[in-house]
């Protein structure tokens, strides 16, 4: 099948790619040329674990394409998805800018029949938004409009897309629903067929929930703290129950990422303007907000004025096998680290470029022995795995005082405790 993805970020670049190689015709396009140039060099702008390998290949066999011509981009494909970004405004709202311009591009080129697909996060009723410019740039060609909401995760991106646990697509014309049936069908992945607004909603409900269960068990870590009980005990014995599931039931510095903070936002912010409220929701950002101030109060407790300490920050990426920063945890806590005239030290496998970019400021290490190197007490930020290969002996000799606050509850307490370490984690009894 002829297929285009508009916006070649994330989302469009694994999708495009993961169709291509499904066997489909696929054409990605961006309005960025430095990306798309580097594209077309056989650069990969991100860092997704086996996504290069799987351009250069879907490229040579010619199944793959990269442009910023979206005219042709339309004209070549039945089925066009709308994958650009949707970012936060100040207030919350999901800005649909890209959307509807993307939308005014599609209907401007459009020359016979298409499926136009929402694949960006939208909140409920932006189709209908798209249906009406797109009627009103080109009311001369028949077009569907539906929804196929993304669900993969950043780290494991080609996997998720490839073994969904799910497929959801918003119809309304049985002609949409067929052509996206048949390009889904080789994954027979479980495919959930719906109206519209639903499958919208389906996607910020998704992602707002599992943000929520983040916040709970974040909330039931803190009660853990108070009383010496284990959180992580308390996760597993939670998880049993099929009902709840053991994973998201992770404790630790709260969550980031370019999406769970933008969709909980924008999910209570529709809520608002349906008249509708989500209280709850405005709870799970408010204990996502209190566990970085929390981890950055063990920092103070463990070394009383931080004015003049070094701290050595392990991990910036939001979370690991990603060099994706947005609204990264690590970010906030160093810039609180910075704001009470502490010097910072940090090192990531993957995002510091992105890293550079924003945080002047701090001494980039080229590794996490160098991050201790002086350090007065080491953060862990992110639990990336080579972090948990770390010689403790050696990290130990480097640092100035044997102090881990460990963020992402990666290393064993018993273990830490029996190096020599003053070891404090996320609701974990400190030995
Ligand atoms: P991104 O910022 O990485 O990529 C968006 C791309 O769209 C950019 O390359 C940008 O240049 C391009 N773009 C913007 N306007 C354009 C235009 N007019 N024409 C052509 N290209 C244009 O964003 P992303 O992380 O891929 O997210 C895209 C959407 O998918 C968002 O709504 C996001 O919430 C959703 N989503 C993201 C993930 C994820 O893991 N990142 C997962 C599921 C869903
Ligand atoms: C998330 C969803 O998991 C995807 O299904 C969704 O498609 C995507 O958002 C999106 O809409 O963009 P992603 O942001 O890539 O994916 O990463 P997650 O693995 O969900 O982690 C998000 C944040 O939650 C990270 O900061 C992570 O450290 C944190 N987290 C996750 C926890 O603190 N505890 C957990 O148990 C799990």
């Amino acid at each position: 099948m002829n297929i285009a993805i508009i916006g070649t970020g994330y989302v469009g670049l694994v999708s495009g790619t993961c169709f291509a190689e499904l066997g489909n015709d696929v054409i990605c396009v961006d309005n960025n040329e430095e990306k798309i140039n580097a594209l077309n060099k056989g650069v990969v702008p991100i860092y997704e674990p086996g996504l290069e390998e799987l351009i250069k290949k879907n490229r040579r066999k010619k199944k793959l394409v990269f442009t910023c011509d979206i005219k042709e981009a339309v004209r070549k494909s039945k089925i066009i998805f709308i994958a650009v970004g949707t970012p936060p405004k100040d207030n919350g709202d999901a800005d649909l800018k890209y959307i509807e311009e993307v939308s005014r591009n599609i209907a401007k080129y459009m020359n016979n029949y298409k499926v136009i697909v929402e694949k960006s996060t939208v909140p409920v009723e932006t189709n209908k938004w798209v249906k009406y410019i797109m009627q009103l740039n080109n009311h001369k060609v028949d077009f569907d409009v539906a929804s196929n909401p993304e669900f993969l995760k950043e780290g494991s991106a080609i996997s998720d897309f490839t073994h969904p646990d799910r497929v959801a697509l918003g119809v309304e014309s049985e002609r949409a629903k067929k052509l996206l049936l048949q390009l889904y069908e080789p994954l027979k992945a479980p495919i959930v067929v719906t109206d519209i607004q639903s499958a919208e909603i389906i996607k910020h409900a998704s992602n707002s929930f599992l943000a929520a269960k983040i916040s709970f068990i974040n909330a039931v870590a803190n009660i853990c703290e108070k009383v010496g009980a284990d959180v992580e005990k308390v996760a597993e014995g939670m998880g049993m129950d099929k009902r709840i599931g053991e994973s998201f039931l992770n404790a630790g510095v709260g969550y980031g990422g370019s999406c769970f903070p933008k969709d909980v936002k924008a999910f209570i912010r529709i809520a608002e303007k349906l008249d509708c409220g989500f209280e709850l929701l405005k709870d799970v950002e408010r204990i996502n907000e209190k566990q970085k101030k929390l981890l950055f109060k063990k920092i103070e407790q463990s070394l009383w004025i931080l004015n003049g300490k070094t701290i050595g920050i392990l991990g910036i990426a939001f979370k690991p096998n990603t060099d994706d920063i947005r609204c990264a945890p690590a970010i906030d806590i160093i810039k609180m680290l910075q704001g009470e005239g502490a010097k910072v030290r940090a090192y990531d496998p993957k995002a510091m470029d992105h890293a550079k970019k924003i945080l002047p400021n701090v001494d980039f290490c080229k590794n996490s022995y160098d991050v201790a190197r002086g350090s007065d007490a080491l953060v862990v930020m992110t639990e990336w795995p080579e972090f948990k290969r770390l010689s403790l002996t050696k990290i130990k000799k480097l640092l100035n005082h044997p102090i881990i606050i460990d963020g992402r509850n990666l290393f064993d307490a018993k273990k830490m405790k029996k190096s020599g370490f003053k070891y404090t984690s996320v609701g974990r009894p400190d030995l």
